[in-house]
């Protein structure tokens, strides 16, 4: 996808479609009017009968009849002014963009203008355009022999318009910047969309290496005998019903000479049937988007080497595979993990926790300044938050609200879950120092106090994406499949540390 920012007279443009952007309850601006006179008042008389209010995302396309340069007019309603952020930019900008796809256009130019506001500055709104459109024309058709045919095509190109030159600079800037992050984001549905069957945890390693060394970043991989000389007993469990050889994936970028690393780490199950404790098979297959956190992981560290952001950043993905056999773990199984502690094993189907709590202790080496770990965890937080927000759980309430607010800026929301001493005593068991189910009562609560006591004394924050990572109906900006949830919060995460 071709995106363009270009300082011009906005009527002068010659496109298959223009995008503008109309509050609702707002009378039309200036230019607007221009747009309205210029197609015969045909606007006007559109708000006038109802046809179009100005709700977020609500589309109305209109002809010109060559009476412009442009073939048609897409007004997209950004909603009551005062509700006005970038996220109503994103949105306004992936409706049109889907709506311009469905009607097989190939390109699209949009009013930048018309979506700034002294809450929303022109390269924000450039930058949240930019990510609406080239999040809504992502698909994965890697296994389609029919994109030709039966698929719509997807947007080529779109122009920015904006009238002041003199921000030319800023306006590109913004641009290109979205698009890194964009490309993160596709970088991580792309592997979550990928079937089980091609992302084996050494084709997640190679990849993760492809990417990292193409984005400036050093990968380690860790293999099966180098997993074992370190002792990660609760990693190497869960990989024992496998085939496929388990692995832990190191990425390291440098962006701040010899300052402590923020690490990252991120669930990578790339299969997870539960084990022994077998899911049932309804939704099974959905089961492959259960590395969704090594993704976002992924995605988060490779856009910021390309942002050069001024930081150091750990990322670790322990990768494996939880399938039942012969040689799998067991119910009452005990296993001494590499921090030491001995965990009991209650429910082969919370293993997420298991690689989790190796990687975490292994993390420890960096001294890094925090630990985030991002994970499909548990199915409890759909329970608890539903699909329109993540979880967030910690030892440090700056760093968790740090979270929150980048959470609210992406609109990758997040919720804060308490994570008080008392529910320790839901994860202890009789006969080893920790268990991995605490039942239940409290499902994601008990996930994170568990990995809370591999998490060491710096900050640490946990992220249950089980509920965000996979999209099942397809929002304006997320078709359906892996939603790449982390990779935009993350980074505005990132942006906002680096700054203050
Ligand atoms: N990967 C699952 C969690 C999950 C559920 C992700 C639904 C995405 C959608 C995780 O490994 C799991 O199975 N968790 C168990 C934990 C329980 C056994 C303590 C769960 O949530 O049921
Ligand atoms: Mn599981
Ligand atoms: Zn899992």
């Amino acid at each position: 996808m071709k995106i363009i920012a270009q300082a011009a007279p906005l009527l002068s443009i010659p496109t298959p479609v223009l995008v503008i952007g109309l509050f609702a309850e707002k009378a039309l601006s200036p230019r607007q009017q221009e747009i309205n006179t210029a197609l015969g008042e045909v606007l006007e008389q559109a708000l006038r009968e109802q046809e179009f209010s100005g709700k977020p995302g609500e589309t109305l396309l209109l002809h010109s009849g060559k009476r412009l340069p442009a073939q048609r007019i897409l007004c997209v309603g950004l909603g009551q002014e005062k509700n006005y952020s970038p996220a109503q930019v994103r949105q306004a900008a992936a409706s049109a963009a889907e709506l311009v796809q469905k009607k097989r256009i190939p390109s699209l130019a949009l009013d930048l203008d018309s979506f700034v506001t002294s809450a929303v500055a022109l390269n924000q709104a450039a930058a949240a355009a930019t990510e609406g459109i080239v999040l809504s024309a992502y698909r994965y058709d890697d296994f389609r022999h029919d994109t030709a045919k039966d698929l719509t095509p997807l947007l080529r190109e779109a122009l920015l318009i904006y009238a002041s030159a003199a921000e030319q600079r800023g306006v590109e800037r913004a641009v290109t910047a979205a698009q890194i992050v964009c490309a993160g984001v596709c970088l991580a549905r792309d592997l979550v969309n990928a079937p089980g069957n091609v992302k084996s945890p050494q084709d997640l390693a190679e990849r993760c290496r492809i990417e990292g060394e193409a984005a400036g970043c050093v990968c380690t991989i860790l293999h099966r005998q180098a997993l074992e000389d370190e002792g990660m007993g609760a990693l190497l469990s869960v990989a024992q019903g496998s085939m496929r050889e388990p692995c832990l994936i190191i990425l390291e970028y440098r962006g701040a000479g010899d300052q402590a690393p923020l690490a990252l780490v991120g669930k990578a199950v790339v299969f997870d049937s539960g084990g022994i404790s077998l899911k049932p098979s309804e939704k099974m297959d959905e089961m492959k988007m259960d590395m969704a956190g090594g993704a976002a992981v992924l995605g988060t560290i490779t856009a910021a080497a390309r942002l050069r952001l001024p930081i150091n950043l750990v990322a670790i993905i322990p990768a494996v595979e939880n399938l039942p056999s012969g040689h799998a773990l067991r119910p009452g199984d005990i296993l001494t993990s590499l921090s030491q502690k001995t965990i009991e094993v209650l429910n082969t189907d919370a293993e997420g926790r298991l690689i989790l709590a190796d990687a975490i202790t292994y993390v420890q080496r960096y001294q890094p300044e925090a630990i985030i770990d991002v994970a499909t965890l548990t199915g409890a937080v759909i329970i608890a938050l539903g699909h329109q927000a993540s979880a967030v759980l910690g030892t440090d309430q700056a760093l968790i609200d740090a979270l929150l607010t980048a959470g609210d800026r992406s609109n990758e929301r997040l919720w804060q879950l308490p994570l008080w001493d008392d529910y320790d005593q839901l994860i202890k068991s009789d006969v080893a120092d920790i268990k991995n189910s605490g039942g239940r009562p409290g499902g994601t609560i008990t996930g994170a106090a568990f990995l809370k006591a591999f998490a060491g004394e710096k900050p640490w924050a946990h992220l249950d994406i089980a509920g965000t990572a996979w999209e099942e109906k397809g929002r304006p900006g997320i078709p359906k499949g892996g939603s790449g949830v982390g990779v935009r919060l993350l980074i505005d995460f990132l942006q906002a540390r680096t700054k203050s």
